[in-house]
């Protein structure tokens, strides 16, 4: 006879073992970091902290999540917020339509008159009637879990106080089923814009990385390491211009995301470096505001294109 097989455990998870290990992983992953942020992501894997990500839109918030869950082979569990974002959507609900068509089912089922009331009920409330959310998935999941609470700035107080008691116990109690504990913490990542001050509470809970718009020497890295084709010349002019315009009070200072998005246009019209008749025609890539194209506009100081003869 054979033995049985023994159930799979959960999956390993693959911890970052020094502050070293965690930069290696994350560039890899195609996210430079710098110390601060490798440090904190190092320390919030050794003491299961959350990290609150705060700054203003465009500057690898987001995708810093991504790239954790990458650089451990674990499954990103995303919590998108906004406005009126309530329990039902992100932690999870009972599945109305399948529980009714049960009911249905139970009452005509039968020609002696039905089933028991009672055993239909056990089934309406069991794992085939709960529609898992976010919250829910990241808390029972067997693989390592990266869950991103993005943009939690948008979500009320109430809602606020849910979250800080998920974060504090990692459990949940769904009143049918009983309480949810999962294998292993989730390595979890909020980010805010800053469109309202958070709890302190919640912040208290959290180690803290505020991620500012890049160096010169940085964004020029990030720029040609995602888009490779770049030539080295051209994404330093361009990492300079974007520099000088966040100077600007501008409505939208452009963000990593319009450099890289200016690089690509500026590569696909076959331009090489950047003079101000170039500049004044892809504007529109950098910038989002009529008011702050002419600002920018009257700013730049680009030698005019080359007299051709
Ligand atoms: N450190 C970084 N390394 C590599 N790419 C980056 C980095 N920071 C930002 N990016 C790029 O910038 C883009 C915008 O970042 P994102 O995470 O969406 O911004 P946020 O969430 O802060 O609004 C990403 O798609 C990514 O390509
Ligand atoms: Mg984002």
């Amino acid at each position: 006879m054979t033995e049985p097989a023994a159930a799979p455990g959960p999956d390993p998870v693959e911890s970052f073992v020094s502050v070293e290990d965690a930069r290696t992983r994350l560039e890899a992953a195609g996210y430079l970091v710098d110390p601060a942020i490798e440090t904190v992501v190092y320390l919030a894997d050794r003491l299961r902290k959350p990290i609150l990500v705060e700054g203003p839109a465009g500057v690898g918030k987001t995708e810093l999540a991504k790239a954790v869950a990458d650089a451990r082979g674990a499954e990103l569990v995303r919590l998108q917020c906004y406005e009126g974002l309530d329990e039902a959507k992100a932690l999870y609900e009972w599945n109305y339509k399948k529980q009714l068509l049960r009911i249905t089912h139970a009452r005509g089922g039968d020609a002696e008159g039905g089933e028991a009331w009672d055993e239909v009920e056990d089934d309406l409330f069991g794992e085939d009637y709960l529609l898992e959310r976010p919250l829910l998935r990241a808390l029972r999941n067997p693989r390592d879990t990266v869950l991103l609470v993005d943009e939690v700035d948008k979500v009320d107080f109430e809602f606020e106080a849910l979250l800080l008691e998920i974060l504090s116990d990692f459990q949940v109690t769904i009143p049918e089923l009983g309480t949810v504990t999962g294998d292993h913490h989730p390595f979890v990542i909020l980010t805010s814009n800053n469109t309202r001050e958070l709890s302190e509470a919640l912040k208290r809970r959290c180690l803290y990385l505020y991620l500012d718009y890049p160096t010169v020497e940085r964004e020029k890295q990030i720029v040609l390491s995602r888009v490779p084709e770049a030539p080295e010349q051209l994404a330093d002019q361009l990492v300079r211009i974007v520099r000088s315009l966040r100077q600007l009070e501008l409505k939208k200072p452009p963000s990593i995301s319009e450099t890289l998005d200016w690089a690509r246009t500026l590569l696909e019209l076959g331009f090489a470096s950047v003079d101000e008749e170039v500049a004044k025609g892809t504007m529109n890539v950098l910038l989002k505001y009529q008011q702050d194209v002419e600002k920018a506009t009257g700013h730049l100081k680009l030698p005019p294109r080359p007299e051709m003869n």
